[in-house]
């Protein structure tokens, strides 16, 4: 296993929608491995494979550091199918380092998918679970949690970030 470097905005890979997984072999299991062990060494709680430069739909989820009964989930062409609620709450990105936003998304959701042995999967989240799945699967379309601000907050963050990014050089 081995960590990857995470893409940071605005690195244009993040902003592609990613292709579905057509086949689960030998190389997506390593995929899958490497990104869990950069998700865990960040540290992050969740991780999609467009962040590290693979334009693909899988995600890895991991919040048992703040909900311990939550397992590890790695989701393959995952789909939200149902949706319910509204709350607004404060998220970040590993791939926009140092910005956190209040962010409204559903209070609830029923996801699909495929496991990392391609069998179905349905998993129904709320709280930080699934706020960490809408922000993965966002990732899966080329949308991040700035492209969910306000227009003037987002201005406001491009202007501060890109002017920090130039700064670090
Ligand atoms: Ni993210």
């Amino acid at each position: 296993m081995s960590v990857l470097l995470i893409r940071k905005y605005p690195d244009p890979i993040l902003k592609k929608k990613a292709l579905p997984v057509e086949e689960i072999d030998g190389e997506l299991q390593v995929l899958i491995d490497d990104m869990i062990e950069t998700m865990h060494s960040a540290p992050g709680i969740g991780l999609a494979a467009p962040q590290v430069g693979v334009s693909k739909r899988v995600i890895v989820v991991d919040v048992s550091s703040r909900e311990e009964s939550q397992p590890l989930l790695v989701l393959i062409n995952p789909e939200i199918v149902r949706a319910e609620g509204k709350v607004a709450s404060e998220e970040g990105c590993l791939s926009v380092p140092g910005y956190v936003s209040t962010i409204e998304r559903a209070e609830r959701v029923v996801v699909k998918g495929l496991d990392r042995e391609g069998r179905p999967l349905e998993i129904e989240a709320s709280g930080l679970l699934s706020r960490a799945l809408q922000h993965e699967i966002d990732h899966l379309e080329g949308v991040l949690f700035v492209d969910r601000m306000s227009p003037i907050k987002r201005e406001f963050f491009r202007k501060r970030y890109l002017r920090r990014q130039k700064a670090v050089v």
